[in-house]
């Protein structure tokens, strides 16, 4: 039996217009450049990269000198080799690698010739010689023997301007090692905008010289657990980073955000508060939408407007976020001194002091030359015409702003939030629960048909973005940004002509740069999904990969042991379900031809393999807030990210036998229930427990059923990680049902959730 993957399609030549798609080559010919260049027309023959070949640049031609020893440095890094970079010209016998500047191209463009002597690389601008360099790496295949660039032309230009990633270093920090990696690795994709979040309610990130308060206070949180958070970066780090991505041609968008998301600030300076005498406030170390708006005292827009002061300063970037995003009114409504400056500017409402707000900062960064960037929120009528407007709330507020005028990005939520998981593999790290697959990204269309061509221009491009809230580390930022910030490069520069299967063969490869390049990006479009369920003392271990992969023509096989060695290109191939004793491990791998793509799956086939079910195998009742949360003090494995509604603690377990007498088990972990839901934490159920810190409930078909069992729960003080609740016996019910499990606890602090529920005999 196949597992439904393994069929190979012939490799075809896929022709569009002007293109002619890199896999009528066998893979291992190719490099695999991504993203996909405008046009590339393969001749025949090839060029070998060997030690006899020199790269050459113009005399004095610094863009053209950086982007030649970038190139030798990447191939360097994956490749092995060691290229010299001289300057000025070819001896008619050498083979060489030539950059050349030329007249004709647009900004960012290039255009690369490879002969069987020679390639030359061609840009009007160094940009457009990165670029090339950048493509060129990526036409040799990443591994330590490929020598050979088949002989072609390729022309390639970006189909939009802004091709971008939001990180967001407030809600989680970030190293500035780790924020040069990362504008490192979005250069190699031609991703040029990293907007750069650094101020929030859970933190401020960037030192302002003029109020140090902003870092010494607003830059640290006390965490749920006790401990404390924090970090800033310096302005002296600050400008290192910024000489680092002008090197990469990353333009460097700050965002300062206003009027809301300001908690950390007023947490720092308490006169910015729109609460009349406010209470001092802490930096938040809770998740959500915040009530905290600065106030409209002159005072605090000559502290907004000094900020940004030091913020163009710093900056050089043309545009300069001002944030704008989810200011909710109530503090302004009932500031009795928020309303007195109101009535003397003569605005009658909330939602017009918001608008007076962005227009006077707007202002402010018009008299300094900057265009001001805003959540979509900012798109109220007398909106300058300079403001670029970021549409989030889906695409809709960008074709707004472009038939009103105004320029805008796409970072549309959820198709380009990369806070969601990317699969439903076990293997995702926390996020939120809802799957933003890679294709999904990739079949993001930012072409909007009911606009003419000339609103059309004024969608600069997009971008996607980075919330950190659930992405605690540097490593799982990596995850969650690659491959899915390959798919927005490929969205964002090569347009319609972009392919699936194709950008998936090519994934391949990059795969492989990554993996020499040490990115920690996540696998999952290639991982493995496994079923296991026993059977008469055996496990039954069924393995697939996701439906996505299916339309790759790529020779796809999972291959797997069984004695505890690490699958390779000649173990096992996984063609049907196995029987396996309980007692074994198993390892698995999918492997494109012989290149491993997956990492291993492992498991062992202990006692209670195939009798468990994780939250991630469960259904969940409701899915209004749905999360993939870490068990607090999680170490092991075993105590991977668990599913939950935070709405509604509770899970679906379904087509169960129940006919005997069955036992049932639990392990279940408390989470701090921080976050801020505003009038909604109303609706969720509290109050009802029977046993003092609650119970895990059990019902049968459906959830509103009385309760055929309840395990009850420890204190929650002291129970870190997965804590296993005593085996309860359960009423024999004959047939098959659906269990529901849920929680009833004291209080909204701390949430319950469900890591694994076995029914045993
Ligand atoms: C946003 O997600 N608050 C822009």
């Amino acid at each position: 039996m196949r597992n439904g993957l393994s069929c190979r399609r012939p490799r075809a030549a896929v022709q569009t217009a002007a293109l002619v798609l890199t896999f009528a080559l066998p893979l291992a010919a190719q490099g695999g450049v991504i993203p996909l260049p405008t046009e590339i027309h393969l001749g025949s023959g090839w060029f070998s990269v060997d030690s006899a070949v020199v790269i050459r640049v113009p005399p004095a031609d610094r863009g053209a000198d950086a982007a030649a020893r970038h190139l030798a440095r990447l191939w360097t890094r994956t490749n092995g080799l060691t290229l010299p970079v001289r300057s000025g010209g070819a001896r008619a016998d050498t083979r060489t690698i030539e950059f050349r500047r030329r007249s004709g191209f647009t900004q960012e463009a290039y255009g690369i010739n490879v002969t069987r002597q020679r390639i030359t690389v061609t840009a009007g601008s160094s940009a457009g010689m990165y670029y090339g360099a950048v493509s060129l790496w990526q036409l040799l295949p990443p591994a330590a023997g490929a020598r050979q660039i088949p002989v072609q032309t390729i022309r390639d230009a970006p189909s939009y301007a802004w091709r971008g990633l939001m990180l967001d270093s407030s809600r989680h920090f970030q190293s500035p090692a780790f924020i040069r990696a990362m504008i490192d690795w979005m250069s190699w994709h031609k991703l040029n905008v990293l907007h750069w979040h650094l101020t929030d309610d859970q933190g401020w990130r960037l030192q302002i010289r003029k109020y140090p308060r902003l870092t010494s206070v607003g830059a640290w949180r006390v965490e749920p657990d006790g401990t404390r958070y924090g970090g800033y970066y310096t302005q002296d780090e600050v400008r290192d980073i910024i000489r680092f991505a002008a090197t990469r041609y990353v333009q460097i968008v700050p965002e300062i955000d206003m009027p809301g998301h300001a908690q950390a600030a007023i947490a720092a300076y308490p006169a910015l508060s729109s609460i009349d005498r406010a209470p001092r406030l802490p930096v938040s170390s809770r998740w959500g939408v915040h009530s905290h708006l600065f106030n409209f005292e002159p005072s605090t827009f000559e502290f907004l407007e000094n900020v940004l002061g030091e913020v163009l300063q710093l900056f050089p970037s043309r545009f300069v976020h001002i944030g704008g995003d989810e200011a909710v009114k109530d503090e302004w409504n009932a500031s009795a001194l928020v309303q007195a400056r109101a009535r003397k500017l003569g605005i009658h409402d909330a939602a017009a002091l918001q608008t007076y707000f962005t227009q006077r900062i707007g202002r402010y960064l018009g008299a300094h030359h900057r265009r001001s960037v805003g959540w979509d929120e900012i798109l109220q009528p007398g909106l300058g015409h300079e403001a670029i407007v970021m549409s989030w709330h889906g695409a809709s507020a960008a074709r707004t702003a472009a038939i009103r005028g105004n320029d805008a990005v796409l970072a549309p939520d959820p198709m380009l939030y990369f806070d969601h998981r990317q699969s439903s593999l076990p293997t995702e790290p926390p996020g939120r629960l809802g799957v933003i697959s890679l294709q999904d990204v990739y079949r993001f269309e930012p072409r909007d048909s009911q606009l003419s061509e000339t609103q059309q221009r004024h969608i600069l491009g997009l971008q996607a973005e980075l919330w950190t809230e659930h992405i605690q580390t540097e490593h799982r930022v990596e995850w969650m940004a690659l491959p899915r910030a390959a798919a927005v490069a490929e969205v964002g520069w090569s347009g319609p002509q972009r392919n699936w299967p194709d950008f998936l063969e090519r994934l391949v490869p990059m795969s492989v740069r990554y993996r020499a390049i040490g990115l920690d990006y996540a696998d999952s479009v290639f991982g493995i999904q496994p079923q296991l369920a026993r059977s008469a003392g055996a496990v039954r271990v069924t393995l697939s990969n996701l439906p996505e992969l299916l339309d790759a023509a790529l020779d796809i096989t999972i291959r797997y042991t069984l004695d505890g060695q690490e699958p390779s290109p000649t173990s096992a191939r996984y063609e049907a379900p196995l029987s396996v004793a309980v007692g074994a491990e198993i390892r698995a791998a999918t492997f494109v031809g012989a290149e491993q793509v997956s990492r291993t799956w492992t498991s062992h086939l202990d006692a209670h393999a195939g009798a468990r079910r994780t939250s991630h195998e469960l259904d969940l009742c409701s899915n209004n807030v749905g999360l993939l949360l870490e068990p607090r003090g999680a170490r092991s494995a075993a105590d991977s990210p668990v599913a939950v509604d935070i709405m509604n603690p509770c899970w679906i377990y379904r087509d169960v036998d129940l006919g005997q007498g069955r036992e049932i088990t639990a392990a279940v972990t408390a989470l701090p229930f921080n976050y801020e839901l505003g009038s909604d934490a109303a609706k969720i159920r509290i109050g009802d427990n029977r046993t003092p810190a609650g119970e895990l409930e059990v019902h049968i078909d459906g959830c509103d059923t009385a309760s055929v069992s309840l395990l009850p729960l420890p204190p929650a003080a002291g129970a870190g990680g997965l804590v296993e609740l005593p085996a309860q016996t359960l009423p024999p019910f004959a047939g098959r049902h659906d269990v529901c499990l849920r929680f009833a606890r004291p209080s909204l602090d701390p949430l319950w959730a469900l890591g694994w529920v076995e029914i045993g005999t």
